[in-house]
């Protein structure tokens, strides 16, 4: 047996709770461990009436233990809105196939019951986001995107409910594979590639050090202006509540996140100094 059948099989013993995510987990081939997507579930559970947001589900994890927490609860009118690209990402069943991965994502949903509860959207956020109802209060935000939380703050943090809670994916303060690869760039032209296609302007609107370091930087800055409270990080996934009196300034903190921005990118030129501005003959950026 590999050790990590073994080592589940040990947390099942331990805590046969588990098992009913064990399964949805093995469903949606999801990135999240078993225990966390129950911790979202119970989130969810204890969470008010409302629209539950959900970022990034891939193949549905996070939508269905959401989608069960509601439906356990016995909140009948609370929804989750599922918002997934549907394109680009190892966590999709097919990477480049929208209308493959909303039937996915429709037929996980149907599995459990759920069709009623949850909504899928399939498009970036940035563009399916008014398709939200927005007649009801926000009552859980769950992020596991592409790192932008300025974005996805800037959208939904102040329609959320006092005390809502908070979920973020891979608040961790590392620089992983993917920006390694980037990192080894060699000429301009690489990063204009990447950058291009991603559908992008900037190498800097993207997470020029990865996912994690760009969302550790954020959410270091969402801590600092008090936008939540009862902070715990679990396995890199930072569970919290939104505070009574956050308030997310659009001109102030969209000025301060941009500003991290461009120092997520200089970090990256001094890490990677053959393609930084200056010894390309170019202006440096502001840091
Ligand atoms: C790390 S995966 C999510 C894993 C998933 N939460 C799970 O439990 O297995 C990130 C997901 O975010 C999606 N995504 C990336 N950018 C997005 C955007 N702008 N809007 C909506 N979804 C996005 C990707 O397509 C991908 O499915």
């Amino acid at each position: 047996m590999k050790a990590f059948h073994l080592r589940s099989l040990i947390e099942l013993v331990a805590n046969p709770t588990l098992l009913r995510f064990y399964r949805i987990k093995n469903l949606t081939r999801g990135y999240l461990p078993a225990s966390t997507y129950k911790m979202i579930y119970e989130c969810a559970r204890r969470a008010g009436e409302g629209v539950m947001i959900d970022i990034g589900p891939a193949q549905g994890g996070s939508t269905l233990a959401l989608g069960l927490g509601i439906r356990d609860s016995g909140k009948s009118a609370s929804t989750v809105f599922s918002i997934e690209k549907g394109l680009g990402s190892t966590a999709l069943k097919m990477r480049d196939d929208p209308d493959a991965n909303r039937d996915v994502l429709h037929a996980n949903v149907a599995q459990y019951g759920l069709k009623s509860v949850c909504e899928i959207l399939i498009g970036g956020v940035e563009e399916v986001h008014h398709r939200v109802d927005d007649t009801r209060p926000v009552s859980l935000l769950f992020i596991d995107a592409d790192g932008a939380l300025d974005r996805d703050f800037a959208l939904f943090y102040n329609r959320l409910s006092a005390g809502a809670p908070i979920i973020v994916d891979d608040v961790i303060d590392k620089i992983n594979q993917h920006a390694k690869n980037y990192l080894n760039w060699s000429s301009q032209k690489q990063m204009d590639a990447y950058v291009a296609s991603k559908g992008a302007e900037r190498f800097s609107d993207l997470c020029p050090l990865g996912k994690e370091y760009t969302t550790f930087q954020f959410i270091s800055y969402f801590r600092e202006r008090n936008l939540f409270e009862g902070e715990k990080i679990v396995g890199g996934t930072l569970f919290a509540r939104k505070t009574a009196s956050g308030l997310f300034d659009h001109e102030r903190d969209g000025a301060a996140l941009r500003h991290i921005r461009d120092k997520i990118l200089n970090r990256y030129y001094e890490l990677n100094p053959t393609l930084s501005p200056t010894s390309l003959g170019g202006a440096p950026q502001r840091a």
